[in-house]
């Protein structure tokens, strides 16, 4: 049987390039080299695309790839191939914009379309349509940075331009401390910050907003943070839930990749009934963005009550060998390799015409 020709596209022009590199890495270590003839495809900072002739193998965070030739026709090179499996995580590659670039190009790719995509990654449009599907989230507000002000956005999208001290005043009225202040398309926790009081509320906004205008406020959670992962196009199946255990006040970008005492535990010591409930909650929240393939979904436990609350959905999570996505799946019984082929099978197999 010939193989597939499957290309790996990794690195990108978001925050999360070097993250994204270790996740391809796995990955190229992980696919099944019988089926596939593998194209390693690297996309620089600047947006360069390139071959890449790294040996996949141990790697830290930030290592540059060395062995690369630029690819000159793009277009012509990508459609040669069968399948593409877009391993970027973040802006230009998590958001839908290169699932709108291999739509044009008629090329299958993994995971989700364009839509999908493109909703999971901003927090504040994910909100809105999780809270059409009836799934429990903080209490939050919604601000974009305008010159030197601040438009205030009501959940009915009405808009105030205020200051960022008549901003926080108005938060600060509606959310109780800790808040947690993100950018609107973030991952990694980049651009995310914890404030205890007004004058931390008012420097995190202002810092969240040089990565994205957008900017969302949330009420913060005292909780365990559990994930659970999805798989499949219309039947979608959960794996396990998994606990995050951060070194840190929260899962910051250093507690995710740098800070070795982060764990987590698989599967999450957690009663029963609610890991069903989690799981049950992770199909919805895939299933109201329209999600295909995969993705993370992310749940905090809140302590005393536990009441779940959705927080986010990652539809390219990240896929090194201690991520939560490929091990949640490991211990629910589909070994890595053959979670890869799954994958692919799925954009394979994908059809959205009647
Ligand atoms: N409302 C909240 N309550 C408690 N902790 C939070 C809340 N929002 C975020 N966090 C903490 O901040 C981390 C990063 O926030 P998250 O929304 O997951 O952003 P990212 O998309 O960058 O992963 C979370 O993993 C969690 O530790
Ligand atoms: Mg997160």
């Amino acid at each position: 049987m010939e193989k597939i020709k499957l290309g790996v596209v990794f690195g990108g022009m978001s925050t999360e390039n070097e993250v994204s590199v270790l996740s391809a890495n796995s990955i190229l270590s992980n696919l099944d080299k019988e089926k596939y003839e593998i194209y390693p495809i690297y996309i620089d900072k600047e947006g360069k695309w390139w071959k890449s002739y790294e040996k996949p193998g141990k790697r830290k965070l930030g290592q540059e790839i060395k062995e690369k030739e630029e690819i000159i026709n793009l277009v012509k090179y990508l459609k040669e191939l069968d399948v593409i499996f877009p391993v970027l995580h973040g802006l230009y590659g998590e958001d839908g914009t290169i699932q709108g670039f291999l739509e044009l190009l008629k090329i299958p790719y993994v995971g989700c379309r364009v839509l999908a995509s493109s909703v999971a990654m901003d927090k504040v449009y994910t909100k809105v349509i999780f809270e059409k599907a009836g799934l429990k989230q903080t209490p939050y507000e919604y601000v974009r940075k305008f010159n030197d002000k601040y438009i205030y956005v009501e959940k009915d999208f009405k808009e105030t331009i205020l200051s960022l001290e008549e901003t926080t005043k108005k938060i600060v009225k509606n959310l109780k401390f800790p808040m947690f202040i993100k950018p609107s398309n973030s991952g990694s926790s980049v651009g995310v910050n914890k404030a205890e009081n007004e004058q931390e509320l008012a420097k995190n906004i202002e810092y969240a907003s040089k990565f994205d205008k957008k900017v969302i406020i949330e009420q913060g959670i005292f909780g365990k943070e559990v994930e659970c992962a999805v798989l499949g196009n219309e039947e979608v199946i959960a794996s396990c839930v998994g606990e995050i255990k951060a070194a840190d006040k929260f899962y910051s970008f250093d507690a995710k990749y740098k800070n070795e005492e982060s764990r987590t535990e698989i599967p999450a010591n957690i009663p029963k009934e609610l890991s069903e409930k989690i799981r049950k909650q992770a199909i919805k929240a895939f299933k109201s963005i329209d999600g295909k393939g995969l993705a993370r979904v992310d749940f905090f436990i809140e302590n005393n009550t536990n009441e779940i609350y959705i927080n986010e959905i990652n539809t390219l999570p990240g896929f090194t060998n201690i991520s939560m996505y490929p091990m949640l799946f490991q211990e629910s019984g589909i070994p890595y390799k053959e979670l890869l082929t799954r994958l692919v099978e799925l954009a394979l197999n994908f059809r959205d015409v009647p």
